[in-house]
């Protein structure tokens, strides 16, 4: 068990350029893509974390070879029937729901049972929602009190294509759907509320059969067998997740600036800066490019002299998801009442994630409220800390950490946070960088392990 962090100051203000790790979405996914491909895929930026060291482990025991040198990593794929299905494989997708339920959609073939595990918190999460649609095709499960791992699939050669209508905006759904039908004959026909859109980019680059229409709210995802993936090469682009502590850091201090270099911003992920732009944040996108179908620019940020209040479009929520923590910490400076709805998914992530933003606002001294999805959050522009605040027992929620740090540097106080080495699930790099970016307000170490 790692010791746990002390904050005991803020951060002065900066003017600096950054760059964060690679994307957790786009990485997990190239390494599926490319198990699966003909020959040898080369990333450069993969995110080395936990995550994708797992989705790297669980290939392996499909019989798919990786390594890793320096910033470069290579996959030996063997073509789409190139999985050996041994006789009792378990695959632990530790701290991933990414991985757990997307590499399901590609396990549906199986004909040997195979047995998926996952730490405490993947435990604890809900498998029904794969399940049920990987059902149609044709596949069995077993699973853990009807919804959760430990869980078994029982796959079959003798699959049939289906219609499913996806209604929970959830991409790991959809993605496994879509790995599901491009192993099938005939046409699957999914009905998708919108959600991040990374699985189906990389299907068009890679020209698998996929026929995507595009709706207000929702798409409508055709996808046939496939039969060839080609080999990868991609260079994965920055995570605007692991970005949006920085630039919600940039956004509370008083005077600062922030350059984060070549960061996707894939439209279906940038609920975050849609949301703070709403409430008075100064953001901007420079240098944009197109890659294999994805945006990347660099985000400028500025601090701003006040902050307004927002009533937060739920149609939002999709493209935010991994970002509302850190939303309530620039909603806790604004200069009025903000309301955030319809964000009952955000109780099923890594920890009930709703109630943590609750916790962590109620000891910062915000006022705030909760229901079963919906928080109200009364802002106080003078907001400052003078008490002790001990985070801890979050089920190691990697967002959790990070948020909390956020809030320490920007508000003051004296915490302690716990569970440093969450952030090994998905920015393993989180503190290199504060620490980049250090000017504290006192000559003394302020960010201290004890
Ligand atoms: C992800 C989808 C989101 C998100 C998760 C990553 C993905 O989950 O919260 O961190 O890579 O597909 P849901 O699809 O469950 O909303």
């Amino acid at each position: 068990m790692s010791s746990p962090l002390i904050i005991e100051n803020k951060i002065k203000d900066y003017n600096k350029t950054i760059t964060v790790s690679g994307d957790k979405s786009i990485s997990i996914r190239w390494v599926l893509f490319s198990s699966l491909a003909n020959g040898i895929s080369i990333a450069k930026n993969l995110l080395i974390s936990e995550d994708v060291i797992a989705a790297l482990k669980a290939i392996g025991k499909l019989g798919i070879k990786s390594e890793i040198k320096k910033n470069q990593c290579k996959i030996f794929g063997k073509g789409l029937d190139g999985y050996k299905y041994k006789k009792n494989i378990t695959i632990d997708a530790k701290n991933s729901g990414t991985l757990g339920r997307l590499i399901l959609g590609l396990l549906i073939n199986t004909n040997n049972p195979i047995k998926l595990i996952g730490d405490k918190s993947l435990s604890k999460r809900d498998f029904d929602r794969i399940s049920t649609p990987l059902s149609k095709f044709g596949a069995k499960f077993k699973l853990k009190g009807r919804k959760n791992l430990p869980l078994t699939i029982y796959g079959t050669k003798n699959l049939k294509h289906i219609k499913y209508y996806e209604k929970k905006g959830s991409a790991q759904c959809k993605s496994s759907i879509i790995f599901a039908g491009m192993r099938t004959k005939g046409t699957t026909i999914l009905k998708a509320k919108k959600s991040r859109n990374h699985t189906e980019l990389l299907c068009k680059y890679l020209n698998l059969p996929i026929k995507i229409k595009t709706k207000k709210n929702f798409d409508i995802i055709k996808i046939q067998k496939a039969k060839k993936i080609s080999s990868l090469n991609y260079n994965i682009p920055s995570d605007i997740s692991s970005s949006s502590f920085f630039i919600v850091l940039t956004s509370l201090l008083r005077n600062s600036k922030l350059i984060i270099k070549n960061v996707n911003i894939n439209p279906s992920r940038t609920g975050i800066i849609k949301i703070l732009k709403k409430m008075g944040v100064k953001i901007k996108f420079l240098n944009r490019k197109i890659y294999k179908g994805e945006k990347i620019a660099d985000i400028h940020v500025k601090s701003v002299k006040s902050i307004k209040p927002i009533k937060c479009p739920s149609k939002l929520n999709s493209s935010a998801i991994d970002e509302f923590l850190v939303i309530f910490l620039v909603a806790a400076k604004a200069n009025g009442t903000s309301y955030f709805t319809n964000l009952s998914e955000l109780n099923q992530k890594e920890s009930p994630r709703l109630k943590w933003g609750y916790k962590i606002l109620r000891e910062m001294g915000i006022e705030t409220e909760i229901t079963s999805n919906s928080i109200k959050i009364v802002g106080n522009p003078n907001l400052k800390i003078n008490k002790k605040i001990v985070i801890k027992r979050y089920l190691k929620d990697h967002r959790v950490f990070m948020t909390s740090v956020i809030a320490a540097l920007a508000y003051g106080g004296n915490w302690e946070i716990h569970d440093k080495d969450s952030i090994k699930t998905s920015f393993p790099k989180f503190l290199e960088i504060i620490n980049q970016l250090k000017k504290w307000k006192k000559e003394k170490i302020l960010l201290r392990l004890q």
